[in-house]
C-alpha cells in the first residue's frame, strides 16, 4: 500500500523492544511494533500452544526441515531430533559460518524460549564491560524496575532441597563442592509457585513436563505476559505479527520509511508494505538489529552510519559441557526444566566461569550433569555485509573460543577430578566431543553502546533512530544476560522520552 504513517515504530517485540514499547505507550506515543514471528496464544491440535521439548513438531522450529536441538545426539545416536515441516515457529537457529546462534521468534523474542534465569550482573562486571554507563543509577533505579517489571522471583529453598525435580542440581552442587566450589540460587522469571502446584498435581505440567526451548505453555512469564501485556494496555501500542522488517531508508524531512514484508506462517508473502514514522527503535536482537543496520550502511541507505555498526560481538562466553556421574550417584529421572542454581567461580582471576546448573530432563535416569558455562573470553566476532546474498555473515573462528573451552575446562576437570568422573562424549553430535564450543544462546554486541551508537543507544550519524537491545552490550556479560538488556532499555529509554520524543 501507499504507505502509513505512525509516530514511534519498533522493530521486535524482545527485551529492548518491549521495554521501549511500554515506556513510548505510557507516555502517550502511538507505536507500532513490528514482529517478524507469531503471536503464540493460539492451541494446535493437541489443544497446547507449543509442542514439547521430546516430540517437537513444526511449531518448534523457525522453517526447517528437522529440527537442530542443542543436544543433538545421546550414545552418539541421532534420536533426539525430528523431520518436520518448515514453519513459522518459535526456536531458530542461525548457523553462520563457524558459530550457531539460537534466538525466539515471535511475539516477547527470546523470553519465549529461554531458561528464564533472571541474573543481575556483578557490578564490578558490569562497570568493566560498560564503564561509561553511571552503575550507581543502574543498581539502585534501572535493575530494580527491570526486576520488577519482569516478575522475577526466587525459589522457596525448602522446596528445592527435598524436590525429586531438582536432584540433579543438588547433585552438581554436592559435586561442585567436593572440588571447593560455591553454588547460588538463581532467581527465575518462571513462577514457581506454579512449578510447586505441578509437582503437586494441581495444574497442567510445563516446567515439569520437559517444555522450554519450544516454548512453556504454562508457569512462565514471557514478556507476553509482562512488558507487552502492560504496552497493550496503555492503548497506544499495536503488533503486527509475522511482519519482517527488510530495509531502513530516510524519508525526505526527518524520519524513516521501513519495508516490511508480510508472510503468512508458511512463509508464503502476503504483502509488502512501507511504513513510515518519526522515531524509529530497533530492538530485533543483536543478530536482527545489527543485520538491518549493516544493510543501511553498505546499500548506501543510511551512508553515514559509524563503521562500528557490526563490530563487539560476542557469544557471552558460552561453553556447553556435560559429566557422567557413577552409577550409584542417579541424577533422576525427574527434572526441572527450568534451573535454578549456578557454579559461581566468577572471581577466579584465571578463569572466570559462572555455570548454570542445566536439567536433561529426558524422562530416564541418564547419571549425565549438564552445564551450560558462561566464561570472559575476550574475543570478539564482526558482521560483515555479503551483497549477493543480502544477509550478514559472522566473522568469527572456532579458534576464538579457546579461551572459553579452556576455562570451562578449567572448572570442570577439577570437578572431575574431586569425584574420580569424566566428562560425557557423546551428546554435542556424531564425534566425540565434550565441550560445545561452536553455538551461543547469548549473543550480545554489533551495534555497542558507546561505539555504533552514543551513551543511550542512540544510533551515530542519524537523528531519531535508536537501538535498544542486546546488541548494544560488547559481547560478555558475565551472566544471563536478559536482566541487562532490560535494565539498560529502561535507563535508555527514559532519557529518549524526556530528551528526544516529548520534547520534539
Ligand atoms: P530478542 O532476540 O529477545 O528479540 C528480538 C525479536 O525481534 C525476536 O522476536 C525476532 O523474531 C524479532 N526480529 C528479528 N529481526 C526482525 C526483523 N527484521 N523484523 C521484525 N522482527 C524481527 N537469557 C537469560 O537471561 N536467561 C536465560 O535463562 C536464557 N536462556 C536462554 C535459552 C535459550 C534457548 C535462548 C535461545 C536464549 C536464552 N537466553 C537467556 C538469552 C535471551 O533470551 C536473549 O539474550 C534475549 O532474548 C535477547 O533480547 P533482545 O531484546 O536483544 O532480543
Amino acid at each position: 500500500d501507499g504507505g502509513t504513517f505512525v509516530p514511534a515504530v519498533v522493530v521486535g517485540t524482545g527485551y529492548g523492544a518491549a521495554v521501549s514499547a511500554l515506556r513510548l505507550g505510557e507516555a502517550g506515543i502511538p507505536t507500532l511494533m513490528l514482529e517478524m514471528g507469531q503471536l503464540w496464544n493460539q492451541p494446535g491440535p493437541d489443544g497446547n500452544v507449543f509442542s514439547g521439548m521430546l516430540s517437537p513438531d513444526k511449531r518448534s522450529s523457525w522453517f526447517k526441515n528437522r529440527t537442530e536441538a542443542p543436544l543433538g545426539s545421546f550414545l552418539w545416536l541421532d534420536v533426539i531430533n525430528k523431520n518436520i515441516d518448515p514453519y513459522a515457529g518459535v526456536l531458530d537457529r542461525v548457523n553462520f559460518d563457524q558459530m550457531s546462534v539460537y534466538v525466539g521468534r515471535g511475539v516477547g523474542g527470546g523470553s519465549l524460549v529461554n531458561g528464564g534465569m533472571a541474573v543481575t550482573p556483578k557490578r564490578s562486571y558490569f562497570e568493566e564491560v560498560l564503564p561509561q554507563v553511571d552503575a550507581a543509577e543502574m543498581y539502585d533505579r534501572y535493575f530494580p524496575r527491570a526486576n520488577t517489571a519482569l516478575r522475577v522471583n526466587h525459589i522457596d529453598h525448602g522446596w528445592f532441597e527435598e524436590s525429586e525435580w531438582y536432584k540433579f542440581a543438588r547433585v552438581s552442587r554436592e559435586q561442585a563442592g567436593k572440588a571447593g566450589l560455591g553454588t547460588v540460587f538463581v532467581p527465575n522469571v518462571y513462577d514457581w509457585d506454579y512449578m510447586r502446584r505441578e509437582a503437586a498435581g494441581e495444574v497442567p505440567k510445563s516446567a515439569l513436563a520437559t517444555e522450554v526451548i519450544y516454548g512453556n505453555n504454562h508457569g512462565k512469564q514471557s514478556l507476553d505476559k509482562t512488558y507487552l501485556a502492560a504496552a497493550l494496555g496503555t492503548g497506544k501500542v499495536t503488533i503486527e505479527t509475522m511482519h519482517q522488517v527488510k530495509s531502513i531508508r530516510q524519508q525526505k524531512g526527518g524520519g524513516y520509511v521501513l519495508t516490511v514484508e508480510q508472510k503468512d506462517v508458511n512463509g508464503r508473502l502476503l504483502a509488502t508494505k512501507e511504513i513510515g514514522c518519526r522515531h524509529l527503535f530497533l530492538g530485533a536482537g543483536s543478530l536482527g538489529t545489527t543485520e538491518l543496520l549493516l544493510r543501511a550502511r553498505e546499500t548506501g541507505a543510511l551512508p553515514d552510519l559509524s563503521s562500528a555498526v557490526g563490530a563487539g560481538w560476542g557469544p557471552n562466553g558460552n561453553i556447553m559441557t556435560a559429566r557422567a556421574n557413577h552409577i550409584w550417584n542417579p541424577t533422576g529421572a525427574h527434572q526441572s526444566s527450568i534451573p535454578a542454581m549456578g557454579i559461581d567461580d566468577w572471581d577466579n582471576r584465571d578463569a572466570p566461569v559462572f555455570a548454570e546448573i542445566a536439567p536433561m530432563p529426558a524422562g530416564l535416569e541418564t547419571w549425565v550433569s549438564l552445564y551450560l558455562a558462561i566464561t570472559k573470553n575476550p574475543e570478539r566476532g564482526t558482521f560483515v555485509y555479503d551483497a549477493a546474498r543480502d544477509a550478514m555473515n559472522l566473522r568469527w573462528t572456532r579458534d576464538q573460543n579457546t579461551p572459553a573451552v579452556n576455562a570451562a575446562k578449567s572448572l570442570f576437570d577439577r570437578i572431575n577430578k574431586a569425584c574420580t568422573t569424566i566428562y560425557r562424549y557423546d551428546l554435542f553430535g556424531g564425534q566425540a566431543k565434550n565441550f560445545a564450543d561452536d553455538f551461543c544462546y547469548h549473543p550480545l554486541g554489533g551495534c555497542v553502546l558507546g561505539k555504533a551508537t552514543d551513551n543511550y543507544g542512540r544510533v551515530s550519524g542519524y537523528k531519531n533512530l535508536y537501538v535498544t537491545d542486546g546488541s548494544l552490550i560488547p559481547g560478555s556479560i558475565g551472566v544471563n544476560p536478559f536482566v541487562t538488556i532490560t535494565a539498560l532499555a529502561e535507563r535508555n529509554i527514559e532519557r529518549v522520552i524526556k530528551q528526544d520524543v516529548t520534547a520534539s
